[in-house]
């Protein structure tokens, strides 16, 4: 049989498998105390910043954020940006809503869904700062690689939401996945590499460890970083 180019696969394709466990208490906290402040219900509306956060601020939105002590970090050590992240784990969820109250966070909201769904319906386009996908699933099985979140079309549609001059950012501690990102995002219309074409990126100081990037280190593995500006 002919293997299908990525670009060629069609949409809906599910990048994730659902898991969850019981919550802890600290979780149960997160949805009983802090969850109606820090979801977003997306339905039937369209983010405005002003409803949401109350002012207009750079956007960034996190797709994927697990746990999301990383997305925390960043929330609080930027005070003047506005972040929501994405994610369909639900101890994630009820965790990262959990350390954003216990912090009373004020610019950080969490969506509960498939990040490719929240992006095409609740964003509008031209709206966001920067996307950020850290350490996402590398679905190592090559039948598999028609799950992983970057493919030419799912860069279309962040490149359609991002602002001009606007970035997306990803980072893997997947080699193989590493190099599937660059070449998609070299060939991928309207994106300019920002450390010069063909270059992974230097590791941002503004981005903290992640869990999972903690994961591969004690795995052995390298780290890669790709920052991707739309242009005009
Ligand atoms: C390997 S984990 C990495 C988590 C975190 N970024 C880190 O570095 O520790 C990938 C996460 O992405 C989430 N994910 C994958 N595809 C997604 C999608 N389409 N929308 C929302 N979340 C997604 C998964 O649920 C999972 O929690």
């Amino acid at each position: 049989m002919t293997e299908l180019a990525p670009q060629e696969y069609p949409r809906r394709i599910m990048t994730f498998m659902r898991r969850s466990s019981a919550f802890t208490v600290s979780q149960q906290k997160g949805i009983d105390e802090y969850g109606e402040y820090y979801f977003l219900e997306p339905q039937h509306q369209v983010f405005d910043p002003q409803t949401v956060f109350g002012r207009v601020a750079p956007l960034t939105v996190e797709v994927g954020f697990g746990m999301g002590f990383s997305l925390i970090d960043m929330a609080l050590a930027a005070p003047e940006r506005d972040f929501i992240g994405i994610e369909i784990h639900p101890n994630g969820l009820a965790q990262i809503c959990f350390e954003a109250g216990e912090r009373q966070l004020t610019n950080l909201r969490v969506m509960d869904g498939d990040a490719l769904l929240m992006l095409e319906n609740y964003f509008s386009n031209n709206s966001i700062d920067t996307v950020q996908l850290y350490f996402a699933d590398p679905w190592p099985k090559k039948k598999h690689h028609k799950r992983r979140f970057v493919q030419t079309h799912n860069m279309q549609l962040i490149r359609q939401k991002l602002k001009v001059g606007g970035v997306f950012h990803a980072a893997t501690d997947w080699e193989h996945y590493a190099h599937w990102m660059l070449e998609i995002l070299e060939q991928s219309e309207g994106f300019k590499n920002l450390t010069g074409k063909e270059q992974f990126a230097p590791r941002p100081d503004y981005r903290p460890l992640t869990k999972f990037e903690v994961r591969g280190h004690n795995l052995g593995h390298g780290v890669w970083d790709v920052l991707f500006t739309k242009e005009a």
